[in-house]
């Protein structure tokens, strides 16, 4: 089997034979997110199935494809669709097309998700710029031999969330007066809800927000020097009631809309 890097430049040369985009920012759509997509200018689709060594995604509200095209002049790419770790495939597998934007030239990168609320104060709708993660999966997409072309072998998480792409955001959401929470977003492996005790120790720990993925990536992106933004988007309560993916997935779909124009705009700013 080819090495990590090997199976990277591989990916990366079939999709230069697809499309000519040099994207410099990528962006990854979480649950129900990807509408987003649907603004981005003289798209170029490729279907995760047929680039080398992607998986595909096998979660509802999760489409999988890569979609290169241009917003406000500038290239971009967007992952429709993500896979996870709940799954069952590896954090290697899981944070592949991560290893192909950097490779491909993205080096900032905004992530989308859904999760449910740690902190008592959060609303269903409230969206929060993610300000650091907890990982509590006991598991890390660097773990085996480290490929240097990446990345160094022990690479440091503080600031993974860029204070710099952070600030741009809170100017771009103040301008068009929508409210961000702010917080720590505790990944779980999943694919099982929270019990009422794990909800009662994330929030010990300092957790603001729990979701299933974004995490893995993240590391992945940091371990590359890419500039991080993170946006949880809360769809439901944690330890008070039963969640259901409809639930968060109709509740996601609600934040779309202004989730769609936030980014457009944090893009035009950037
Ligand atoms: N827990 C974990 N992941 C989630 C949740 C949750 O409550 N809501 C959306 N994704």
């Amino acid at each position: 089997m080819e090495s990590l890097n090997e199976r990277v430049l591989e990916a990366v040369s079939y999709i230069r034979t697809r499309v000519s985009c040099d994207p410099d920012i990528g962006i990854i759509l979480g649950s129900g997110l990807g509408d987003l997509a649907y603004k981005i200018i003289d798209p170029v689709e490729i279907s995760y199935a047929d680039i080398p060594y992607f998986k595909s995604s096998t979660v509802a509200g999760h489409e999988g494809k890569l979609i290169f095209g241009k917003i406000y002049g500038k290239d971009v790419v967007a992952m429709k669709g993500r896979l996870h770790y709940y799954e069952g495939y590896s954090m290697e597998d899981i944070t592949f097309p991560l290893r192909v934007l950097t490779i491909l030239g993205v080096s900032k990168l905004i992530v989308t998700n859904a999760a449910g609320a740690i902190n008592k104060k959060f609303k269903v709708g409230d969206m929060m710029l993610i300000t650091d993660h907890l990982n509590m999966s006991g598991d890390s997409p660097l773990i085996g031999r480290n490929c240097d072309v990446f990345g160094t072998r022990f690479p440091s998480m503080n600031n993974v969330y860029s204070t710099r792409l952070r600030s741009i955001m809170k100017d771009t959401a103040s301008k068009l007066k929508i409210n961000f929470q702010e917080g720590v977003y505790a990944f779980m492996p999943g694919p099982q809800y929270e019990t009422k005790a794990e909800v009662k120790m994330l929030s010990l720990l300092g957790a603001d927000a729990v979701g299933m993925s974004t995490v893995p990536e993240v590391i992945v992106s940091a371990h590359s020097g890419v500039e991080v933004l993170g946006i949880s988007c809360i769809t439901n309560a944690t330890g008070a009631e039963d969640v259901s993916h409809e639930e968060v997935l109709a509740a996601v779909s609600q934040t779309t809309e202004i989730l769609t124009s936030l980014v457009i705009e944090f893009i035009n700013r950037l």
